[in-house]
């Protein structure tokens, strides 16, 4: 039998299609007015020149930002997604097949400006090797964006405390299949895991729905809830905006 982070790339095989058109056409709405606007922003602001785009999908960030003149390397578990995505890539993104645990032993040399994970952190054991190798990857000065779920959104059915959750595409097109089991996370718990390798949390933002003005309720699996980051920097370096880059953020929200 699979263990539970098996699970989770097996589900994102089987539905490397379906999650394609979802994203292209449009079609998850938190995505369309809130967090693809916010990641996008929170990049920007720090002026990288290079981007890891960690579980990358089918690339539809590193494509935006490379468009934008970053340099970006995006990475996934799943072959076909990474085919996907440098298939139809601007100049200055390229795409690599790798799970976050080849990552954490050594399956990336470079140094990156900025790290970015837009909700595709979704496990457990896999996460914290992952962020053990986090660190060695950044340039100096450099900083992690995380974009994912917010705790406080989802199960609220279940106790307040880390743990597996069964995962679910309901509300999604009837193509999904197989839906994965994902790992729940306090508040609390994501501050330990960024201090617990070293990474000083600087910031977190609550992106709202600008119609609403709240955080709009979604599914793990397809990164419906504009949730906090936390958006740790290391090193520290301040928030540089750019204008052009600012205006593009502004009009994806
Ligand atoms: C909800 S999708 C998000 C994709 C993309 N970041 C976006 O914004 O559209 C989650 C992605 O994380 C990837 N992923 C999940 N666990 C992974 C792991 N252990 N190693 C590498 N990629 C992983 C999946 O293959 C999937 O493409």
């Amino acid at each position: 039998m699979q263990g539970l982070e098996e699970q989770i790339l097996a589900s994102w095989v089987v539905n490397a299609i379906s999650w394609t058109r979802a994203v292209r056409r449009g079609e998850i709405r938190s995505r369309e007015r809130v967090t693809n606007g916010a990641i996008l922003e929170a990049i920007y602001e720090g002026a990288p020149r290079t981007l890891l785009d960690l579980g990358c999908g089918e690339g539809w960030l590193a494509h935006q930002c490379a468009r934008q003149g970053i340099e970006v390397l995006g990475t996934d578990a799943v072959a076909e997604l990474t085919a996907i995505a440098a298939e139809s890539a601007p100049p200055g993104a390229r795409f690599q097949t790798l799970t976050y645990q080849q990552i954490a032993t050594g399956g990336l040399r470079e140094r990156f400006d900025v790290e970015v994970a837009n909700f595709s952190l979704l496990g457990d054991r896999s996460l914290d090797d992952l962020f053990q190798a986090l660190p060695k990857l950044l340039a100096p000065g450099g900083c992690v964006l995380v974009q994912t779920l917010h705790p406080l959104l989802v199960c609220a059915d279940h106790p307040h405390a880390d743990g597996w959750r069964e995962g679910s595409w309901a509300g999604s097109s009837p193509a999904f299949r197989a839906p994965a089991p994902w790992y729940f996370r306090t508040l609390e718990s994501w501050m330990r895991l960024f201090h617990r390798h070293k990474l000083v949390v600087k910031e977190m933002r609550e992106p709202l729905d600008p119609l609403s003005r709240q955080l709009s309720a979604g599914r793990p699996s397809d990164g419906g809830v504009p949730r906090p980051g936390p958006w740790p920097l290391r090193d520290g370096r301040p928030p540089h905006p750019r204008c052009s880059d600012r205006r593009a953020a502004r009009a994806g929200r």
